[in-house]
């Protein structure tokens, strides 16, 4: 495969790493808190990784240019809604600044009164356990205290795109299964 290669000596286009970036597949969640004046927030965020299962904590990152991060920041407590393949215009609703992300959405209230969406694959709610300054996001470590999942198909973002998983046939996920989690163990 031809390889485009770019020094990130400071001339570089930001473009580039973003582009590169978008080479690495990942689902699409919904991060969700109430703030401490009752103000409920949510942002579309793929930056969302496993990072311990004992003890169970998650992370996430936040544009420091976010409106929302204050409320993040001040709340203690977050929930991770993992979108499934039919919730791509849910995405762009929390994808998209405006004051009230939530009105038409079907939602019940979580640990912390985090908002939890209706129809998602996944949810996990989260205390929040520390926060990590990482250039221009803010970084999240969360404590895994409530779990929810079902069957379904996830929403996938590919280079900037959405897009849905195909299995391949013949691998055995089992396994490829063991593998990974090998290596968080
Ligand atoms: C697929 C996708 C993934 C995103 N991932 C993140 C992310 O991980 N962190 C982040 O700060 N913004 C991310 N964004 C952008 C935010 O969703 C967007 O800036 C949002 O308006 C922030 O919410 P706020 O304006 O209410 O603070 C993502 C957007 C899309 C479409």
């Amino acid at each position: 495969m031809h390889l485009h290669h770019v020094l990130l000596d400071g001339q570089h286009d930001g473009r580039q790493l973003r582009d590169a970036l978008g080479r690495f597949p990942t689902g699409v969640t919904v991060i969700t808190t109430r703030a401490p004046d009752g103000k409920l927030e949510g942002l579309t965020a793929n930056s969302f990784a496993a990072l311990s299962l004992d003890p169970p904590l998650v992370s996430w990152s936040i544009n420091r240019r976010s409106p929302s991060m204050t409320g993040f920041q001040q709340s203690g407590h977050f929930a991770i809604n993992v979108l499934s393949a039919a919730q791509s215009a849910l995405s762009h609703r929390f994808a998209t600044p405006q004051s009230n992300k939530f009105e038409g959405v079907g939602f019940e209230l979580g640990l912390g009164g985090s908002p939890l969406l209706d129809g998602v694959l996944a949810r996990f709610e989260c205390q929040t356990q520390d926060t990590v300054e990482g250039g221009d996001h803010l970084l999240f470590v969360g404590r895994v205290h409530k779990i929810s999942y079902g069957q379904g198909e996830p929403l996938i973002f590919s280079s900037g795109r959405y897009c849905t998983a195909l299995p391949m046939r013949g691998v055995s996920a089992q396994a490829d299964l063991n593998g990974v989690w090998a290596g968080l163990g």
